[in-house]
């Protein structure tokens, strides 16, 4: 079905969305009422509303109970509140497992999970299927019209694994479908080792527990079915909604952690407006910034450069190593600020009002525990005053000359087990080398391996591990039209069916690179190498020879002195640079920079200072958010949308503030 441009909530047409997940089952009627005034003080103009509701809207199978929706919904529309409305299949009650123990959903181990926490269903359970296209029409049904319904949010972050018969029956379905043949599938998976030939699809399991190592090919496909899958699961539901109310956007908000088996690119074809939760798991100042970056400019990425929207975020804590931090004053609206001068329609959070009990009763919220007499109320209001300031700026297309190419198959595969280094973490190098770009002051697009990079004057490419070979074909044609390419180690070593490419590892882009690697050298827990530049490698590194590429950089000691760390080979009109460790923060700034340089751009010199500009053909927007206590002035004039009034030449942006400014 080709993608619908309904990306703006209805009703909330230019305005920027400020809101979050809504949860008064939890509370007594008189609290909705203060929660309704609060909404108004806060410029709350979007609340999820019913995301976790299923046991109160259908207590027994097949019963409904809405009248206490129906209340909440005409008191948010006659405040003029919007409802972003949740079908609530992410938690079946209680009743549903008991009636149907076969929908919950099954360990690796063969461990039936019981219900008692939340996504305690089996994606491919018939009677899940069913319970929850059910609920999802009831409400569909009883709300096409109701004026609050300005958007369906599917689902909270479809990421639940099982490993029962009946995800076994439709793995092997969806194997039938990418294979055809039992011996396509043999071939693919290399069963001739350890003489694991198929001869019946339905011998083919889920990669259950078993003696030893599983096989590498099943692991992979495993995950691409279980994306497949959950997404079939968004896909039912979103249809029945569809039909009902075609002019109300659809979406399902996306967790990014490397547990989650969504293949992102593949569900973005599918929502009708992007939305993702980030929750920072690091809040060393700058850190959380570099972060926030990346998911942003990722979530950016997965709608092809199309608006998208922060649908959750904690508002006044960060989680890191199990402590909740808090965000010291302003941070919150910084961070905030970049998801929108990134992409984002709007800032969201997780929760409204902090939940007296329940699993999550410590979490921060808009309406913290202390009320609203409070700096982090006060924080949250003041955001919703600015987010109404600047939503102009959301008609201006973000400003990107680095592309960095980004894929979860490669970040998979990375971490099964049996690979040659047991922490090889795609993730960490495609943030590390996006964190180094955000410190450079180059703003990236975060971009699928077969994009159209012709725009791009710089591409960077972190360990792309699984590549299909027309995504490599693409890189190379971007290099030989004269872009200017860097990939790191590992890229281009095995084909989509997890098999080695001949002619040493990152084989697939061997002519492109101009190298050869002969032999790998993973570097254990805190080991390091030595560049003949001065940094230090740590991780991975690699005996490379160079074929018709340069040597930028050496291995200075060890077994691999002497011999290529970092080279650039020329080719066609560009260059193609190779990285075949894992350099130090500084390391990496270094040869960051180098390439922003090399490829015509100009690396920052404010630290901490990030801008981003947003075009469009009438109108440009700087955004400018200091995240140090450095004062920082940036080159600038036209309106001051946060303080009125112009600017003249130059934007001051004092230490923890930010500007917006129309240029011009
Ligand atoms: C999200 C989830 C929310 C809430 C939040 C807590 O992942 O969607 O329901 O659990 O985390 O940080």
């Amino acid at each position: 079905m080709p993608r619908r441009e309904l990306a703006w909530p209805r009703g909330l047409e230019g305005r920027l969305c400020f809101g979050g997940d809504y949860n008064p089952e939890q509370w007594p009627e008189r609290v909705w009422v203060e929660d309704v005034m609060l909404m108004r003080d806060a410029g709350v103009n979007l609340v999820t509303v019913g995301v976790f509701s299923w046991s109160r809207l259908e207590p027994r199978e097949g019963e409904f109970d809405f009248e206490w929706l129906d209340k909440v919904l005409d008191m948010l529309a006659s405040a003029g509140v919007k409802a972003n409305l949740a079908t609530p299949t992410a938690s079946p009650p209680p009743w549903f497992s008991f009636a149907h123990p076969d929908a919950l959903p099954v360990t690796r181990e063969g461990v039936r999970h019981v219900h008692g926490s939340r996504d305690t269903f089996c994606p491919s359970a018939p009677a899940y299927r069913q319970a929850a296209v059910r609920i999802a029409s009831e409400l569909g049904r009883r709300y096409a019209d109701h004026p609050a319904l300005a958007m369906w949010h599917v689902h909270n972050e479809y990421g639940t694994w099982c490993f029962c018969d009946h995800v076994a029956a439709a793995f092997s379905s969806w194997l039938q479908r990418r294979y055809g043949t039992l011996d396509r599938l043999n071939e693919a998976w290399t069963t001739s080792f350890w003489s694991q030939s198929y001869g019946d699809w339905s011998h083919i399991l889920p990669p259950r527990s078993t003696q030893y190592v599983p096989n590498p090919s099943q692991l992979l496909d495993f995950r691409r079915f279980l994306s497949d899958e959950l997404l079939a699961r968004f896909i039912e539901q979103r249809d029945v909604l569809r039909e009902l109310t075609p002019d109300v956007p659809i979406t399902t908000n996306y967790v990014l952690g490397a547990w989650a088996p969504a293949n992102l690119w593949a569900w973005s074809q599918e929502v009708d407006l992007v939305s993702v939760d980030h929750y920072p798991g690091d809040a060393r100042p700058l850190v959380t910034e570099q972060e926030t970056a990346f998911v942003a400019d990722l979530a950016r990425g997965l709608g092809g450069g199309r608006p998208w929207l922060l649908m959750e975020q904690a508002p006044h804590h960060i989680t890191a190593r199990g402590y909740s931090l808090p965000k010291e004053p302003g941070r919150m609206t910084r961070l905030s600020l970049s998801h929108v001068a990134r992409g984002s329609r709007g800032v969201m959070f997780f929760q409204w009002r902090a939940s007296r009990g329940g699993a999550e009763q410590h979490h921060s919220a808009m309406v913290p525990h202390a009320g609203p007499a409070s700096r982090a109320f006060k924080e949250v209001a003041a955001l919703g005053a600015v987010l109404g300031k600047i939503a102009e700026a959301d008609a201006g297309t973000v400003e990107a000359h680095v592309a960095l190419v980004w894929d979860p198959e490669s970040w998979w595969a990375l971490r099964q087990p049996g690979m040659p280094a047991p922490d090889l973490d795609y993730d960490a190098v495609a943030r590390a080398v996006h964190a180094a770009l955000w410190r450079a002051g180059a703003t990236a697009d975060i971009v699928h391996p077969r994009a159209d990079l012709t725009s791009y004057r710089l591409v960077l490419v972190p360990p792309l591990y699984v590549a299909a070979d027309d995504a490599l074909a693409n890189l190379a044609s971007y290099v030989d039209r004269g872009g200017v390419l860097a990939a790191w180690y590992l890229s281009g070593s095995v084909d989509l069916e997890n098999r080695i490419r001949p002619g040493g590892y990152a084989g697939g882009l061997r002519e492109l690179l101009g190298v050869r690697v002969e032999e790998i050298h993973p570097l254990p827990g805190d080991a390091t190498v030595t560049l003949t530049t001065g940094e230090t490698g740590h991780r991975w590194s690699e005996l490379v020879r160079a074929e018709s590429a340069r040597v930028v950089s050496k291995y200075a000691a060890g077994v691999l002195a002497g011999q290529p760390a970092i080279t650039a080979n020329a080719r066609g009109a560009g260059s193609a640079w190779y990285v075949s460790t894992q350099l130090d923060e500084g390391g990496l700034d270094r040869l960051v920079r180098r390439l922003v340089a090399e490829s015509g751009g100009e690396p920052s010199s404010s630290p901490g200072l990030e801008l981003v500009r947003r075009r469009s053909v009438g109108a440009d927007w700087l955004f400018a958010l200091n995240h140090t206590d450095a004062d920082w002035s940036v080159a600038a004039s036209g309106t001051d949308l946060i303080g009125g009034g112009r600017v003249e030449g130059l934007l001051r942006v004092a230490p923890g503030s930010f500007g917006v400014v129309r240029e011009g």
